[in-house]
C-alpha cells in the first residue's frame, strides 16, 4: 500500500521570504521526484502582500490550511509595508498568534559549525571547532504573551510601559521535558539558563528543571547558568553546550548571538513544535531564523541555506524521512565546500553569487550525491 501523503503548507510570507522559499520549494520538490518522499504541496497567502488582496494578514483559507498540515515552511513576516496594515489586524495574523493558536511551545534552533564558514564567522577558528548545540526556546509564554502589557499616561502625565515575565510551572516542565528527551538523542547534556538571580520566574524555572530531571532524566545531566554568563559563554567558548533549554526572550536572544558561530543569521533554520496529537502528528513550523530582512528584499541576494536547511529538519522531525535530511545537509555542506557563497558570507577570492544561484549550487549537490547515497545506503541493507 502506498504510505499516506504527507500535507506540506508553504507561507512564504513578507520580505525576502518568498525569495528564500522558492528555493526551499525547488529542493522539496527535488525529493518528492528522486527520492519519492510522500508530500503534498500547497502554498497560501500569508503578510502584507494577503492584506492587500483580501484584507487579512492571515487568511481565513490559510489558518485553516495550517491547522491540517502536517509541515508548515514558513519564509519571514515583518517589513515597513506588515508595519503600515493597521495593528488590530497584524496581531490577529502575527507570526505570535500562529505559535499560540497551533500551540508550538518548542522551538528547536540548531547551531552547527560548518568548516568552510569559519572565515565567514567572528570568532576565532579555534573557538569554533567541535560546536554542535542546539537551542531549546521556550514559544509560547514568558513576557512575549504575559498580561497585564501595555503603555498608560501616568498622573503626572509620563507614559510607563511595561510587560510580564510569566511562566506556570507546567509550561516549564514541557519545555525542560522536550529538552531532556533531545538530550537523551544527543551527547545526554541539558545546560538551563534563567535569571534566577533577580526574577522569581527565574527562581520557579530553575526548580521546575531540576525537579524534571531528579524525577524521570536521572541519565541527563543537567546544569543551570544565569543568562548574562551564558551570553559569554557562547562567544567565549560555545563547543561546551550539548542542549541549552531557555524562556521566550532569552532563546530569542541567545540563539541570534549564538547564530555568528555558523557564520551568518542567514544560515540557521528552526522548528516550532506543537504537542504530539492522536496518530503521533504534531503541529510543526519550520522557519529561517533570518526573518524578512526589507533592506535586501526584491534584490535576489538573500542566503536560502536558512530555509533549505529548515526543510532538512521537516524531513526529519515531521516528514519522517532522517535519510533525506542527511542527504540535504550533506548537500548544503559539499556546495559550501565547493565555494557557494551568498553576499552575507562572502569571502575574498570567491565569487558572490544570488538566492538562486545557491539553490541550484545545492540541487546540483544532490544530483550528484544522489547516486553514491543510493549506493551506500543498498551497501547498508
Ligand atoms: C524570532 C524573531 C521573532 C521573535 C519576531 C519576528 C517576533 O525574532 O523568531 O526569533 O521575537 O520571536
Ligand atoms: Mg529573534
Amino acid at each position: 500500500m502506498p504510505s499516506k501523503k504527507m500535507n506540506v503548507v508553504l507561507l512564504p510570507g513578507d520580505g525576502i521570504g518568498p525569495e528564500v522559499m522558492a528555493e526551499a520549494s525547488r529542493v522539496l520538490n527535488w525529493m518528492i521526484e528522486h527520492r519519492g518522499v510522500p508530500a503534498t504541496v500547497q502554498e497560501f497567502q500569508y503578510g502584507a502582500e494577503a492584506y492587500r488582496l483580501t484584507g487579512a494578514v492571515l487568511p481565513p483559507a490559510t489558518e485553516k490550511a495550517l491547522q491540517e498540515a502536517d509541515a508548515i515552511l514558513f519564509g519571514a513576516t515583518g517589513g515597513p509595508e506588515f508595519d503600515a496594515i493597521p495593528k488590530v489586524e497584524r496581531r490577529r495574523g502575527s507570526l505570535l498568534h500562529i505559535r499560540r493558536t497551533l500551540e508550538l511551545y518548542a522551538n528547536v534552533r540548531p547551531i552547527v559549525t560548518i568548516p568552510a564558514l569559519y572565515e565567514a564567522s567572528s570568532l576565532k577558528n579555534r573557538v569554533l571547532q567541535g560546536v554542535d548545540m542546539v537551542i531549546v526556546r521556550e514559544l509560547i509564554g514568558g513576557i512575549y504573551f504575559g498580561e497585564p502589557r501595555g503603555i498608560e499616561t501616568l498622573p503626572d502625565g509620563q507614559r510607563r510601559g511595561f510587560n510580564t515575565q510569566t511562566y506556570t510551572s507546567s509550561e516549564i516542565r514541557r519545555v525542560a521535558r522536550f529538552a531532556f528527551e533531545q538530550a537523551r538523542l544527543r551527547k545526554g547534556r541539558v545546560c538551563s539558563v534563567d535569571k534566577a538571580n533577580v526574577m522569581e520566574s527565574g527562581v520557579l524555572w530553575r526548580e521546575e528543571v531540576q525537579a524534571l530531571r531528579d524525577a524521570e532524566f536521572q541519565d541527563v545531566e543537567l546544569t543551570h547558568m544565569y543568562v548574562d554568563n551564558c551570553a559569554m559563554q557562547i562567544v567565549r567558548a560555545p563547543a561546551q553546550f550539548d542542549v541549552l533549554v531557555t524562556d521566550n526572550i532569552f532563546g530569542d536572544i541567545l540563539s541570534d548571538c549564538a547564530a555568528m558561530a555558523c557564520g551568518s543569521l542567514g544560515m540557521l533554520p528552526s522548528a516550532s513544535l506543537g504537542p504530539a496529537r492522536e496518530g503521533g502528528r504534531r503541529s510543526a513550523v519550520y522557519e529561517p531564523v533570518h526573518g524578512s530582512a526589507p533592506d535586501i528584499a526584491g534584490k535576489g541576494i538573500a542566503n536560502p541555506l536558512g530555509a533549505i536547511l529548515s526543510l532538512a529538519m521537516a524531513l526529519r522531525l515531521s516528514l519522517g524521512r532522517p535519510s533525506e535530511a542527511d542527504l540535504l545537509e550533506g548537500a548544503v555542506g559539499a556546495a559550501l565546500d565547493a565555494g557557494a557563497r551568498t553576499s552575507d558570507i562572502r569571502e575574498e577570492r570567491l565569487p558572490v553569487i544570488s538566492c538562486r544561484q545557491m539553490g541550484d549550487a545545492v540541487l546540483r549537490e544532490l544530483d550528484r550525491v544522489e547516486p553514491r547515497f543510493e549506493a551506500r545506503a543498498e551497501a547498508r541493507t
